[in-house]
């Protein structure tokens, strides 16, 4: 009785432990949750600027352009200005890629590439 009880409780907790520890990847289950690139809803305000804030202000900013050649990119103004540069420049097709010394995302430049497509709104 005393066996059985034993190898029953080993069972018991045999079970627990490999019944309990489920882990839930969730990038895995919804890959296009938490992974999706926004392609829908680009704005210059909540994608472009934080893009090129992140990774460009910091010789391409009106107060830091001095360490960037002089180009600004803070602006919208100067942003479009200087669009068709970004693009080589971030796709790395010229003689510059940027930003230096590394890539941006393939979400971003796509984001960069939507923002030009529909006419570089300032939303
Ligand atoms: C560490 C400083 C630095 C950062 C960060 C940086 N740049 Fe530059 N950028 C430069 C410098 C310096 C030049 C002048 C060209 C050269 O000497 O390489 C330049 C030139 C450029 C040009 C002009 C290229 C041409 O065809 O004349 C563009 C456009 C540009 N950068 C865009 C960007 C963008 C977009 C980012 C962010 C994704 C970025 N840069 C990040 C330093 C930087």
């Amino acid at each position: 009785m005393k066996r059985l009880f034993i190898s029953l409780a080993t069972m018991a907790i045999f079970l627990l432990f490999f019944v309990s520890c489920y882990y839930d990847n969730e990038e895995a289950l919804y890959p296009t949750f938490s992974n999706a690139c926004d392609t829908t809803n680009v704005t210059f305000s909540g994608t472009i600027a934080p893009i090129l804030s992140n990774n460009c202000y910091s010789c391409h900013s009106n107060a830091n352009s001095s360490f960037g050649a002089g180009i600004r990119l803070q602006v919208i103004a100067d942003v479009i200005t200087n669009s068709s540069k970004i693009v080589v420049s971030i796709k790395h097709t010229g003689s510059f890629p940027m930003p230096p010394g590394g890539t941006l995302s393939s979400c971003s430049i796509t984001q960069f590439d939507i923002w030009i497509r529909n006419g570089m709104p300032n939303n």
